[in-house]
């Protein structure tokens, strides 16, 4: 039987009921972790994703949170810590799209970016952290808690129409670098993972149709896109402590998609 590198931790992954979140979720449940699908509107999807982790022998729970509202942030981590008594992992996942060209865009749609992507980032990290120092070392990992930011290759590619989502995403770089140096001391490990293009309901445009895809492909150097299971493998890996010694790092899951394939006989 295959090792469970993560057994007996516990895990938050916000924005869970779909996506790269579902996937990240479904590999650390497969990995040992009892995991908390976190869901802000999808209800049925969370707990049908928890009714197959528990199928598959695995230990989930649903939570309907907002990540950008501190109070249901709290409360999410009271009753995950409630009932799996502590959280050893949190994946800050949770993101969301609003594309318009600047001059379209409405200050809403640049706040509810920049609020479910970065500052739901700050305030569940936050209780992720009060919860590892109160908890202390624990015999299933060498570290004393690990958090792992959703990023994108937009932290470093300039993203015209997309404002926002390309200034969140600068953001979580930053934010997770900041975090990473201030908390490593107390053996809080702390990393990011940036994604391309990986085929989830986010981005359906671009793979909905053959043309599309062709188009989308010429700026992906490895010729495919992702799945969320790429993802999901770093994911399990960069929770586990055959990661240990890495920290402050983002990992880019694209492809190659930041290798400025358009330099390819140009420039
Ligand atoms: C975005 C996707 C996009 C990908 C590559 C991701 O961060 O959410 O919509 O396809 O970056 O551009």
């Amino acid at each position: 039987m295959k090792i469970q590198r993560l057994k007996g931790q516990s895990a938050i992954i916000t924005g869970s009921s779909s996506g790269i979140g579902e996937a990240i979720a479904i590999e650390l449940a497969v990995e040992g972790a009892k995991v908390v699908i976190n869901y802000s509107h999808s209800e049925k999807a969370a707990f049908d994703i928890v009714r197959g982790i528990k199928k598959n022998g695995g230990e989930a729970i649903a939570i309907k949170a907002d990540v950008s509202n501190e109070n249901d942030v709290k409360d999410m981590f009271k009753e995950a810590i409630s009932t799996f008594g502590t959280i050893d992992i949190l994946v800050n996942n949770a993101g969301i799209q609003k594309d318009a060209s600047i001059t379209e865009m409405s200050l809403n749609d640049w706040k509810l970016v920049l609020d479910i992507n970065l500052t739901g980032q700050f305030l569940c990290s936050r209780e992720a952290i009060k919860e590892y120092r109160r908890r202390g070392l624990t015999e299933t990992s060498c570290a004393l808690g690990k958090i792992i930011c959703m990023s994108s290759v937009h932290e470093i590619i300039p993203w015209s129409g997309h404002v926002n989502y390309s200034s969140s995403k600068g953001g979580v770089s930053m934010f997770m670098k900041s975090m990473a140096q201030e908390v490593g001391r107390d053996k809080i490990r702390v990393n990011a993972i940036a994604p391309g293009a990986i085929k989830t309901r986010i981005n359906k445009e671009i793979w909905a149709t053959k043309e599309a895809e062709q188009k989308v492909l010429e700026l992906i150097p490895y010729n495919r896109l992702g799945e969320a299971k790429d993802v999901a493998k770093v994911a399990a890996w960069l929770a586990s402590d055959e990661s240990d010694y890495i920290h402050g790092t983002t990992i880019f899951v694209d492809g190659g998609m930041a290798l400025y394939p358009g330099f390819v006989d140009n420039g």
